[in-house]
């Protein structure tokens, strides 16, 4: 998270094919907080040789590594979630932060992916759960383990930070049992499994619930997606070459319904699709390992 208001907005589907498979629904907000404004990091991140400056999330955080600036408030407490034993909870997982990529799990608690950004997926357990900038996702929990406390954690996906975010710990929560102790500390039991860093789950892992045939293209078209250094040398990013730079006093939807859509510079990164049905293939390409995800 940088700056901004921020909440959750869950549009209920009437027709949940999982309406009766969980008892209550908790929404689980996973952030990166930077101790500083979104107008310096910014104008840190767009300076030449500069990779930006990602501090950690929601947590105990040790404020004399902040800036002196923020208004850090030292082991601000954890997130407590309260479970009761048998109960099958829907978390709603969503990842608000700005520029990190987390690795979400329970100890000791399997999770089954549901939904992936309001697609239902086939039922499917799983440990440990990549989520991405902006990335929403469903997953049932039951709660099957000895009343007690357990951590949620959400780790930090080294790989596709910056080298000097790499110091990054492991944010974490706290699920209390309904008849747990209140102040026991819970024991550290993270989930093992081995997952690649920066990339979704695997695809067996997450199947849509309704099949689907895609309707067959119309058009192919082809995207190069890059992050470099431009001609200053401020790293941004690309289409195909063309970093998109905005029109405060004329944005491009207005010159589209102007209908000044055809002389629309270069970049603006346009592409008009005008014909009504067209069904346009996108792929896009990038060959860029740091930023694996888009
Ligand atoms: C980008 O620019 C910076 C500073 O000008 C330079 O140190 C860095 O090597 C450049 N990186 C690339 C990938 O060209
Ligand atoms: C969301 O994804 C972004 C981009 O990878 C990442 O920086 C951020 O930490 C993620 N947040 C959560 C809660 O997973
Ligand atoms: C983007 O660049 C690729 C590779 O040069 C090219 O094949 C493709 O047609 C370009 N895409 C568009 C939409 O111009």
């Amino acid at each position: 998270m940088s700056m901004g208001v921020v909440g959750a907005l869950i549009i209920h589907d009437p027709d949940d094919p999982y309406l009766n498979e969980y008892d209550e629904e908790i929404i689980v907000m996973l952030t990166d907080y930077h101790h500083t404004e979104s107008e310096i990091l910014l104008k840190k991140f767009l300076t030449p040789s500069s990779e930006g400056d990602e501090i950690n999330g929601k947590n105990n955080f040790d404020c004399s590594q902040a800036p002196h600036v923020s208004k850090c408030v030292d082991n601000s407490g954890l997130a407590k979630f309260e479970f009761v034993s048998n109960k099958r909870y829907r978390l709603r997982i969503i990842n608000t932060s700005a520029f990190s990529a987390f690795f979400f799990s329970i100890d000791k608690h399997e999770m089954e992916v549901i939904e992936v950004e309001g697609s239902y997926t086939k039922r499917n357990k799983i440990h440990r759960l990549p989520i991405n900038v902006a990335q929403r996702y469903s997953v049932i929990v039951t709660v099957n383990q000895p009343v007690d406390n357990y951590i949620m954690r959400s780790e930090f996906q080294k790989k596709c930070m910056p080298d000097d975010a790499k110091k990054l710990s492991i944010v974490k929560a706290i699920v209390h049992y309904d008849g747990a102790p209140e102040d026991s500390a819970p024991k550290d039991v993270p989930w093992k499994d081995f997952l690649e860093e920066c990339i979704d789950l695997k695809h067996e892992t997450l199947q849509p619930l309704y099949e689907e045939n895609l309707p067959k293209a119309t058009k192919e078209m082809e995207l190069t997606i890059a992050f470099h250094n431009d001609s200053s040398g401020v790293v941004r990013a690309f289409f195909n070459e063309s970093s998109y730079v905005p029109d405060i006093k004329f944005p491009t939807l207005s010159r589209i319904f102007a209908g000044k859509a055809n002389n629309l510079p270069r970049d603006r990164n346009a592409y008009i699709f005008d014909t009504p049905g067209e069904v346009v293939d996108i792929t896009f390409i990038t060959k860029d390992n740091y930023h694996g995800y888009f």
